[in-house]
């Protein structure tokens, strides 16, 4: 990082975050030992916007965003960590003075650079008279000239060096572009030359949350193939975590809570023209589990819209899954025809929003999808399709009220359903060998990786707790890599002797599921709990977790040894077991 670690230090020392936030929030007011105000991240009436003075944190029971005075500025200001750190120096009267900055930084700003420098370009040359054919499709297509704006919709005119020649101009690296992916190195060409990649296409840049542009999507005038061209992933572009149009949606999807999303380009901008603006688009890919988090931060709600002819469905639909533990609700609607471009761009606002509005949930909708596809096939076929589906609800209620709804869709007496069902789940199982232990297996994990969060919690809101973690567990053994980063993270700080408590985490995870998952801790630190107690059922729960896998390895083992190692085996259960007896002794003396 460019800024010293001091001067952060002294910054965060003279910035009392109760005191900043209040220039935010006029409503703050102290309420026992916290301060309690309406949250400046989304719409509410009563209070849930919480800041602890002395753990120097916020976090708000609303919207579930938290993180310390830096994190809070960021927020507001739309700064990223080192800006707000230079920001609230301003604030409180201390000078940042910059180190050198380090290569990685020098390298991505001057990504970013090119980057706005080709859209700038592409921009211009959409509207410029050369360019005419091209403005004719786009206009054509029903974007609008605010719209091509607003999105900054471009055009890379068909030539192999229209790009280079300009960038040549302007003494810019072809090899830094070439990082860049906006062109690409020729394989048979002596001396290694470069070409432009996007060629004849009507260019629609990508911008990361910052509101910088950091990829294209070029759509071919016409038809022709590739219909879409997009950059390739590179240093500063991951496409599972970016969603088209969130620049310009997200104040809005916070205002609303609900975001919608769909499938293109073309859709979101569609939308946004026709004044329905909480509007977002995966890259060409189903939602991932980033994009999700990404925006169970700003809303409570996720509405999937699919194009009538999407083939995209059932891979989207699967990767709702994924969702299900999340803290955001998602729905999922389909339109009668067309993409939600030719739809809205139609038959306007009002009736894509009664569209919008007829959505249900994505098992209701794939039970749905199942009966459409059906037709013609044995009912008892059509059965088990469903089963497939209602598997994998989580809760048994639920299962319940769905294996009822389906028995009377197909007219079906509904306790053979759910006995058939039951056979359904069991063939399910049987034909696996370990049936049991695969079973079993994600339940298990969940424990663990709870548990290990939970010890985190602990720790960061309990400082005084940090030596006897560090003594007693180690980050090797920590599967869940989010748990992992934040406890390696932990330890390195304390073998180093500095400070260890949550608002300092926010500073080393600025962004990410490792942010994400500070702010669920922050959530934690407004409930009195005895932290001594919890640590101590939380140490026996998981080192009691880890003995019984290992038993019940040297168990299989022993199952399935034939000669003399089952003697050693044995042994080694016999140290384990004695270990259990300990662990469960000591848990007996404390209740
Ligand atoms: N897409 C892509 N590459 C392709 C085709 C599609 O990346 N070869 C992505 C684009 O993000 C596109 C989205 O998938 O916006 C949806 O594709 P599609 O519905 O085919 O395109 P539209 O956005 O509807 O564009 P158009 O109306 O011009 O066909
Ligand atoms: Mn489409």
């Amino acid at each position: 990082m460019s800024i010293p670690r001091e001067t952060i230090e002294q910054i965060r020392d003279r910035s009392r975050i109760e005191e900043i936030v209040k220039n935010y929030v006029p409503t703050l007011q102290k309420r026992g030992r916290n301060y309690l105000g309406l949250c400046p991240f989304h719409k509410e009436k009563t209070p849930s916007f919480t800041v602890s003075p002395e753990k120097q944190i916020f976090y708000c029971f609303g919207c579930h965003t938290g993180g310390n005075v830096f994190s809070f500025i960021s927020k507001m200001e739309r700064l990223n960590f080192p800006e707000s750190v230079r920001f609230l120096g301003n604030l409180v009267g201390i000078q940042v003075h910059e180190d050198r900055k380090d290569e990685g930084t020098e390298k991505r700003e001057y990504l970013l650079k090119i980057n706005r420098y080709a859209m700038n370009l592409y921009h211009k040359c959409l509207k410029s008279d050369e360019s005419r054919g091209a403005m004719e499709y786009a206009l054509g297509r029903g974007l609008s000239a605010e719209s091509i704006d607003e999105f900054k919709l471009g055009f890379a005119p068909d030539a192999w060096d229209f790009l280079i020649r300009h960038l040549q101009n302007k003494k810019v690296s072809l090899a830094t572009a070439s990082d860049a992916a906006l062109v690409i190195p020729s394989k048979n060409r002596e001396g290694g030359g470069y070409y432009d990649r996007f060629r004849g296409r009507l260019m629609f840049p990508i911008f990361n949350i910052a509101g910088d542009v950091i990829a294209f999507g070029g759509r071919i005038l016409g038809s022709g193939e590739p219909k879409y061209l997009n950059s390739p992933e590179y240093e500063l572009f991951s496409k599972s975590s970016v969603l088209y149009g969130l620049h310009a949606a997200r104040e809005h999807i916070i205002d609303m809570q609900r975001a919608i999303i769909v499938e293109g380009y073309l859709d979101v901008i569609g939308c946004h023209q026709n004044g329905i603006r909480n509007v977002v688009a995966p890259l060409g890919t189903a939602l991932t589990e980033q994009q999700v988090n990404v925006l169970s931060r700003y809303c409570r709600e996720i509405i999937l819209l699919f194009d009538a002819d999407s083939a995209g469905i059932k891979a989207s639909l699967r990767s709702l899954d994924i969702v299900d533990t999340k803290n955001v609700d998602v729905r999922v609607a389909m339109l009668p025809d067309g993409d939600p471009f030719e739809y809205i761009t139609q038959k306007g606002a009002r009736e894509f929003m009664s569209v919008v509005d007829s959505s249900i949930g994505p098992v209701d909708f794939k039970i749905k999808r199942v009966l459409a596809e059906s037709g013609n096939i044995d009912p008892l076929k059509v059965l088990f399709l469903l089963f497939d589906v209602i598997k994998d609800v989580r809760y048994e209620t639920e299962r319940t009220r769905y294996l009822k709804k389906v028995s009377s869709l197909l007219n079906m007496d509904e306790h053979s359903v759910s006995s058939d069902y039951e056979k359904f789940v069991r063939g399910l199982r049987e034909p696996k060998h370990y049936s049991a232990e695969t079973e079993k297996a994600p339940e298990k994990e969940g424990f663990l990786v709870r548990s290990y969060r939970e010890l985190l919690a602990i720790i960061l809101l309990y400082p005084e707790m940090t030596e006897q973690a560090v003594i007693d567990f180690s980050a090797d053994e920590i599967t869940d890599p989010v748990t992992k980063n934040v406890f390696t993270m932990i330890t390195s700080l304390y073998s180093e002797g500095k400070a260890v408590s949550v608002d300092i985490m926010f500073d080393y995870f600025p962004t990410g599921d490792e942010n994400s998952l500070l702010e669920t801790i922050l959530a934690k630190n407004f409930e009195s709990i005895n932290y001594k107690d919890a640590y101590t059922e939380i140490y026996i729960n998981i080192k009691l977790f880890n003995i019984n896998i290992k038993i019940e390895r040297y168990v299989e083992l022993i199952r399935n040894s034939r000669d003399n190692d089952t003697r050693e085996y044995l042994t080694e259960v016999e140290v384990l077991r004695r270990d259990k007896e300990k662990l469960l002794s000591y848990m007996h003396q404390k209740h």
